[in-house]
């Protein structure tokens, strides 16, 4: 088997994003993503219509991906997919796929993990940037994932905390509707807190044993305060806008800041790779970046393309498990619910 030339295409289809990469060894060669946006119209992702749209994006999205690669099938040497966690309906559609383009081919299929997905995406190629050296903690924060992994090799990881509820992503998102801002808001309440004060409506932070996480009761705590304050000023909403969600961010960004803190402190770790959608908030990343003068930190934030749901992610992590001939059997299946 040769190891120095090898062509993956990756398939990754957890959520609402359809998306398949190629890889020549750790460079990505293409990443495509087909974002669903029937979703908007309802506030949040509908399952059933995830799973009908993978299913029209996924070939379109495979030779797209193939295309701007510039490889032919022939060429691949193996099939990574997503296994899970995610929806199911949604991983279905690229775990079928998969297996199908495996077959076809008669080419090694190796199963990915979503969240070692997000966590190994630091160690594609890309440019001159350094990967994290090992061991270092992850963080995935996403609009379904709140996670610190000590991470001590590509295949050997620990979940040291996370959410006992809702994710990061879905208190930005939660709290802006409540705002009245449209679906996701997450980036919305970004660009208004630029404008606001942060210290404007103070949050208590929720009090969570541990490197564990709660959002929920904050999502309710900004819920009663538009509701109470609504009452008295039909207008409270619209004229601290930008307060309000300077307000949120701050909190949220505090909330984050105080986990790692512990974590640095219980494993002695102080190398961060942060991952997930919500890793391009602009207070996130100030108060990372922040830590490697005040604290001393070493802090890894991917390119923005690779820390939303992508494929790269699932390739890169194929990539070192076909160096290692972890293959899947044909009869593997999708698992909503799989552990790191
Ligand atoms: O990783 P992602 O694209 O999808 C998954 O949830 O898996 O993350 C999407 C989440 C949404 O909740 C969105 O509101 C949030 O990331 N997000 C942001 C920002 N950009 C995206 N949240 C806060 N500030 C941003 N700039
Ligand atoms: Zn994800």
């Amino acid at each position: 088997m040769e190891l120095e030339n090898i062509y993956i295409l990756a398939i990754e289809s957890s959520c609402d994003d359809t998306a398949c990469a190629v890889l020549h060894n750790n460079v990505v060669l293409s990443n495509v993503v087909a974002t669903q946006k029937i979703h908007e119209e309802y506030g949040g992702v509908v399952p059933e219509l995830a799973s009908r749209a993978h299913q029209q994006n996924i070939v379109p999205v495979v030779d797209r991906a193939l295309k701007k690669a510039n490889v032919t099938k022939e060429q691949l040497s193996a099939i990574a997919f997503t296994a899970g966690p995610g929806l199911m309906g949604s991983l279905l559609v690229g775990v079928s796929f998969a297996k199908s383009l495996s077959l076809a081919l008669n080419i090694p299929l190796i199963d990915v993990n979503h969240m070692r997905g997000h966590l190994l995406a630091h160690f594609i190629k890309d440019g001159e940037t350094p990967s994290p050296q090992f061991p270092f903690l992850g963080i995935t924060i996403s609009g379904g994932h709140t996670q610190i992994v000590k991470v001590i090799s590509h295949f050997n990881m620990e979940v040291i905390g996370e959410t006992i509820d809702d994710a990061i992503g879905e208190a930005f998102d939660k709290s802006a509707k409540t705002l009245g801002l449209p679906y996701p808001g997450g980036p919305l309440i970004d660009k208004y807190a630029q404008l606001g004060n942060p210290k404007a409506f103070p949050f208590t932070k929720p009090r969570v044993d541990g490197l564990n996480f709660s959002f929920s009761g904050f999502k309710t705590a900004v819920l009663y305060l538009v509701q109470r304050q609504t009452k008295l000023n039909p207008n409270f909403v619209a004229e601290n806008r930008n307060d309000l969600c300077a307000s949120i961010q701050h909190t949220l960004v505090a909330i984050i800041l105080d986990k790692l803190k512990k974590a640095v402190a219980q494993t002695g770790i102080q190398t961060i790779a942060v991952g997930g959608g919500v890793s391009a908030n602009s207070g996130i990343r100030e108060m990372l970046k922040s830590t490697e003068k005040r604290f001393g930190w070493t802090v890894h934030i991917p390119n923005f393309e690779y820390t939303t749901d992508n494929a790269g992610m699932i390739g890169i992590t194929g990539y070192y498990k076909y160096l290692n001939k972890d293959f899947s059997e044909l009869n593997i299946s999708a698992t909503s619910r799989a552990k790191i």
